[in-house]
């Protein structure tokens, strides 16, 4: 009975959360669930964000659970930064089997006439330019182990295609890259958490998705995908009026 493995577990393994903490105090926001989670299936995990208080509050909660993690301050736009992240997290824990890129926020507000460039370019690097700085120096250390796993949160379309880019990259060396896009969890209708995003997230991580790369995963309760009364596609009538055949017996 006890040779049946255990599904999910992490044991042995590291991961680099970024984002980790939450602007909202005693909330759970998806870098802070993702962490939890990771940490509640036996990975160590590094904490990294820029706010060291709100780090610590997601420590703190790990701790409650009896899980292992380390705070790491550092500022995912700064590429020298991003390598004292990871050189510390290899100082603490010894490698880096999964990075989980949180880090993002909403974007510069107008159309391309009227946004402000400076607010633009600032928040790209925010969303986009930190991903592949943080991965440029996690993939170094998951080569020596043979294996990783990458899941970027989507905040701007340009990170899918980077996303599917990496993935066709890195699949030779058995380092996967993922996608997560979450919908608007904190909207007042709280249709979802950031419990659902971390869940995702976590089934990524895991060895269980070790057949997965280059995946783009709405999660959104179905959002994205159309509603029941009005979907996403209309019916194409092209071929009923080539064929006489109806689209619907009705
Ligand atoms: N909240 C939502 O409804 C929603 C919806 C879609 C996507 N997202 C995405 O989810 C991600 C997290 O959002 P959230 O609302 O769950 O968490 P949040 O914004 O409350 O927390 C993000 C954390 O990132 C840290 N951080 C910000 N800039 C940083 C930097 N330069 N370096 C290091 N750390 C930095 C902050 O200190 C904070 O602890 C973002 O990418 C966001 O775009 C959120």
């Amino acid at each position: 009975m006890s040779s049946v493995p255990k599904a999910f577990d992490f044991t042995g393994d590291v991961a680099i959360v970024t984002g980790a903490g939450s602007r909202m105090s005693g909330e759970i926001g998806n870098g802070r669930a993702t962490a939890i989670l990771l940490a509640r299936q036996g990975a160590k995990v590094a904490l990294v964000d820029y706010n060291t208080e709100w780090a610590e509050e997601t420590k703190r909660m790990i701790e409650l659970e009896g899980g292992t993690s380390a705070v790491v301050q550092a500022d995912v736009t700064e590429e020298e930064s991003c390598r004292k992240a990871m050189e510390k997290t290899v100082e603490l824990f010894g490698t880096v089997h999964i990075l989980v890129n949180i880090v993002g926020v909403g974007g510069a507000m107008g159309d391309a006439t009227q946004l402000d460039l400076a607010a633009w370019e600032r928040d790209f690097k925010i969303n986009v330019t930190s991903m592949v700085l943080m991965s440029r120096h996690a993939i170094p250390e998951m080569r020596k182990n043979g294996r990783g796993a990458i899941v970027n949160m989507s905040s701007v379309s340009g990170l899918i295609q980077m996303t599917r880019a990496m993935a066709a990259q890195h699949g030779p060396e058995k380092i996967r890259v993922n996608c997560v896009c979450p919908g608007m969890v904190f909207t007042p209708m709280q249709e979802g958490t950031g419990w659902d995003v971390g869940n995702a997230i976590l089934f990524l991580c895991s060895k269980e998705a070790k057949w997965i790369t280059g995946l783009i995963m709405p999660v959104d309760g179905g959002t994205t995908a159309g509603k029941a009364d009005r979907p996403a596609l209309k019916a194409d009538t092209l071929a009923e009026q080539n064929t006489g055949v109806p689209n619907s017996k009705a």
